[in-house]
């Protein structure tokens, strides 16, 4: 592989959308910001200063990091956050992916603006599993908001109601014509006839799951979070804040005389979610040959499934399977060293005299009954100087520490505590994890993100998961591969990885308002024996707190 550099200058810049300008923070002043493009095996060095009075951290979401924790970029779990003024050079390399990840600020609600696309393509002369594309295209969609998402959020966190849905979905920036004076800011793509595209899907956005489709067209899904899977045609995609999806897009053979809309808008779940935007771009053909110019061609546009369609959701999810032949194996932990079952879900907790006290409770989200409180210093540094007295302790509840009927009724009196509480595993734990959701305030899909390595997705299921029937059916021969799974809606899934990495990894809900809320937990990954199992030093330029 060969050193790929980027500069990443953090600024402000005023970008109009919905007919107001707004100053907003950006990579190089360009939003979406810039994309990353590097192959398998190279290294990738990216020095961001951070020019704007807020603190900075950037996640490479996806990318595994291996024995390279110091530039994942979750505040205050790997790094402390980039200050005013500040430089800090993130370094990695690419090693075992290709595909679409993306990149995207990891700190408060910032991710709303600084975000892009990392396109990983093949090592040198190493063809796709799929049709060569004639073109590629990234397509990342956003939220935009009209008001500023700091204080959306730290109104969020402040009143504990959740914070206002945001004014538009966009596609690669661009909210499109059914959004108030955004037709000039549609995204288009423009296509010729008998042609393979290949779309680099990512959501991007902070608080939305996306049904995705093109009128009169179907998708081919060839890669989910950059991993090859088998082929599957599909008229819409779903796809969860944090993941990414690879599809081929077929053209017509002639030119239609059509303009296609492609449409996506939430999935949604929880009590009283309920958003019916939709962000529009069009795919337009070359025009065909018998077209008459002073012809208006009619828009045709594509059926998206209903805003709850959890059984929709569920068989998509399920449908994504790795490729698991000789080139690409699907290596999924067989023997398993240590089991987990963890809740995941919104719930309350007890207050006093705060702002955000309702009859002494407020609303906050955890897993296993433990909402996250965010420490002062980053996890890993603490870790890696052993240091970690008043920054985190080690007893995170493997189980829960109730018992109740998850998608049922749930008891009253479950109070959610709060801590900065991590696993601490050893090197090469092969580990089994359940994800239940809870319907504590209500049953809600919540899309789950691992840091650091990826997992495979075994099974998965509606109701509550039953340890004795549940896991002869599971999937160890083709599941998923992937870095970010939405735990159903009412249901539960289960995972395995093994801890192939040293350090600290964060876990968490993709959805910013539930991980502000306290959805998530890290994992402490010690080093093995050799030394090409151990986490290096910190560089001398990262952060400090
Ligand atoms: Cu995409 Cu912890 O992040």
């Amino acid at each position: 592989g060969i050193t790929r550099h980027y500069k990443f200058d953090i600024k402000l810049q005023n970008v109009t959308r919905l007919c107001k300008t707004k100053s907003i923070l950006t990579v190089n002043g360009k939003f979406p910001g810039p994309r990353i493009i590097a192959r398998e095996g190279d290294r990738v060095l990216i020095k961001v200063a951070n020019h704007v009075q807020n603190n900075v951290t950037l996640h490479w979401h996806g990318i595994r990091q291996l024995r390279s924790g110091w530039a994942d970029g979750p505040a205050y779990i790997t790094q402390c956050p980039i200050q005013t003024g500040q430089t800090y050079l993130y370094n990695f390399t690419i090693i075992g992916q290709r595909g679409t990840l993306f990149w995207h600020a990891h700190i408060s609600w910032l991710r709303a603006t600084i975000y892009g696309p990392i396109v990983i393509l093949p090592k040198r002369h190493v063809p796709y599993p799929f049709p060569q594309p004639f073109k590629e295209v990234p397509i990342i969609f956003g939220e935009w908001w009209n008001a500023n998402t700091e204080t959306i959020i730290s109104q969020a966190l402040k009143t504990g109601s959740g914070p206002n849905v945001s004014d538009a979905y966009t596609i690669n920036g661009l909210p499109g014509p059914l959004y108030n004076c955004s037709t000039k800011d549609t995204f288009k793509l423009k296509v010729k006839p008998g042609k393979t595209y290949l779309l680099r899907l990512i959501n991007a956005a902070l608080n939305n799951e996306l049904f995705f489709s093109i009128a009169n067209h179907s998708l081919t899904v060839v890669e989910a979070d950059a991993v090859y899977v088998k082929p599957f045609r599909t008229q819409t995609i779903l796809i969860t804040p944090g993941q990414t999806t690879n599809v081929l897009l077929r053209t017509k053979p002639k030119a239609p005389n059509a303009i296609f809309a492609m449409a996506a808008r939430p999935y949604v779940t929880g009590p009283a979610a309920f958003d019916n935007s939709t962000t529009m771009g069009l795919l337009e053909y070359e025009t065909g040959p018998n077209h008459n110019k002073n012809k208006k061609l009619p828009l045709l546009k594509p059926v998206l499934p209903k805003l709850n369609d959890t059984s929709f959701s569920f068989k998509f999810s399920q449908k994504i399977r790795s490729l698991a032949n000789a080139k690409f194996p699907a290596k999924v932990p067989k023997n398993i060293n240590r089991k987990f079952f963890f809740t995941v879900g919104l719930g309350l907790s007890s207050c006093s005299k705060s702002q955000r006290c309702t009859n002494n409770t407020q609303v906050l989200a955890g897993i296993n009954n433990v909402s996250f409180i965010q420490p002062n210093t980053a996890l890993l540094q603490a870790h890696f100087f052993n240091k970690t007295k008043g920054v985190f302790t080690t007893d995170f509840p493997t189980n829960p520490p109730f018992k109740f009927n998850y998608t049922g009724k749930p008891p009253s009196n479950l109070m959610l505590s709060t801590g900065t509480k991590v696993v601490v595993l050893p090197y090469k734990t092969s580990v089994e994890l359940v994800l239940q959701d809870t319907s504590i305030i209500g049953a809600e899909s919540h899309p789950l993100h691992l840091h650091g390595f990826n997992f495979f997705v075994v099974g998965m299921g509606f109701g509550n998961f039953d340890s004795k029937k549940d896991p002869p059916k599971f999937n160890l021969v083709d599941p998923a591969e992937r870095n970010t799974i939405g735990v159903p809606s009412g249901g539960w899934v289960a995972i395995r990885f093994l801890t192939d990495n040293p350090g600290v990894w964060f876990m968490h809900c993709h959805l910013e308002v539930h991980t502000s809320w306290g959805l998530k937990m890290a994992w402490v990954v010690m080093d093995g024996k050799k030394p090409n199992q151990k986490l290096a030093p910190p560089p001398s330029d990262l952060p400090k707190c």
